[in-house]
């Protein structure tokens, strides 16, 4: 109750602006006010770092990746606020440099209760938010809510971007229950809560084996005298939040994690006839940076701008040069293979000649020897 009442202190202090609630570049070069999740030994490292090529080597330190088919979780907390009767914004970038197969790039936003050295990927959160890649068939933006213990996944489909430069992922949540998502600063959807997720249970549950009973009153409605509002029913205005408002309580988490994937293949060996099973490995090499939470999506756009805008095209310059030198490397390599190929098939043909010669004169002694007997032939018929 105390944080509540500081928080609204704030808020009516600087209503008109923007207020940021959480801001995370890593210019300070460290990421102490990360902590690693030590609930398995396992979980691979983040290190800090701009990547193989970048805008900015130190705008665009972020937390990588830095270890092949691992999970991660690391997270940071913010101070309490509340977003009653105003937006919510959160927003980040992401970078798969290392042309990912297989892995999340999503941020969690979790309670204040949250154990952060414990987290793992069943705590519960308010939130799941950002890329997921997997083969070809997933690269979808989620964006899931835990709403009553259970999470509830977006029914529109967002793509994802699936290239090797950083983007910027915002999700806008405002207070008429209306969202959405940009990628890039640029709108990719938006709609209501109500509509695109399935908060509330299903009116009606068809039953499929159901068949009409043979007293079946034809009638088309008639009223169900024992009908009671299910103890369950919501009304959406106040979703998704159960007290009637959406708010990270205290401190809140974000949370950078990334899924191992395991995508099976029944492809069948003619030969033994086994389902053979196929671990598509996580690459590592994803970045991500420019975590920002604020209550107003001008602010997270101009944040956008100042951040991912500025790097973004010294970014794409540097891959590109980076791709052109690959290029001619690969190009050079070609050619000298194909002219050690070329002078592999000059000695190949030498061989054969001399193979060849070599067949000609077994042939002629062949040819010798027959005509030989033949004519041995011929002296014994005369004979
Ligand atoms: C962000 O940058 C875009 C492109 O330059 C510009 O159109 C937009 O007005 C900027 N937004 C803000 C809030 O400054």
């Amino acid at each position: 109750m105390q944080i509540f009442t500081v928080v609204a202190v704030v808020v009516a202090v600087c209503s008109v602006h923007a207020k940021v609630y959480f801001r995370e570049e890593f210019l300070d070069g460290g990421k102490s006010r990360w902590v690693d999740s030590k609930h398995k030994s396992d979980y691979g490292e983040f290190k800090l770092t701009a990547g193989s090529f970048y805008g900015d080597a130190a705008k665009d330190k972020g937390l990588q990746t830095s270890q092949d088919a691992r999970f991660y979780a690391t997270s940071a907390r913010f101070e309490p606020f509340s977003n009653e009767g105003k937006s919510v914004v959160f927003q980040f970038t992401v970078k798969h440099e290392q042309k990912i197969d297989c892995g999340g790039g999503y941020i969690k936003v979790f309670p204040a209760d949250l154990d952060q050295a414990d987290m793992h990927g069943e705590s519960s959160y308010y939130l799941m938010f950002g890329p997921d890649i997997c083969g070809y068939s997933t690269k979808k933006v989620h964006v899931i809510f835990n709403y009553k213990g259970k999470n509830h996944l977006i029914k529109k489909e967002i793509k994802c971007k699936d290239d090797e430069l950083t983007h910027l992922y915002t999700l806008i949540l405002n207070p008429d229950q209306t969202y959405e998502v940009k990628i890039d600063n640029e709108k990719v959807e938006s709609g209501s809560l109500e509509e695109d997720w399935d908060f509330l249970p299903p009116k009606k549950i068809k039953d499929p084996e159901a068949k009409k009973p043979e007293d079946w009153d034809d009638r088309a409605k008639i009223d169900d005298p024992e009908d009671t509002k299910p103890e369950d029913w919501d009304k959406a205005e106040n979703i998704p939040d159960p007290d009637g408002e959406w708010k990270p309580k205290q401190k809140t988490t974000p949370t950078t994690k990334e899924p191992g994937c395991i995508q099976r293949s029944t492809t069948q060996s003619t030969a033994r006839r086994k389902p053979a099973l196929k671990n598509v490995h996580v690459k590592s090499g994803t970045i991500f940076d420019n975590f920002a939470i604020t209550d107003d999506a001008k602010e997270a756009e101009e944040i956008g701008n100042e951040t991912w805008g500025v790097t973004k095209d010294p970014e794409l310059k540097m891959k590109q040069e980076q791709d052109d030198v690959k290029r001619k490397e690969e190009e050079e390599r070609n050619k000298a293979q194909e002219s050690e190929d070329a002078d592999a098939d000059a000695d190949a043909d030498e061989e054969e000649e001399e193979e060849e010669e070599e067949e000609e004169d077994t042939k002629d002694d062949v040819e010798e020897e027959l005509s030989e007997s033949d004519e041995a032939a011929k002296q014994k018929d005369e004979l």
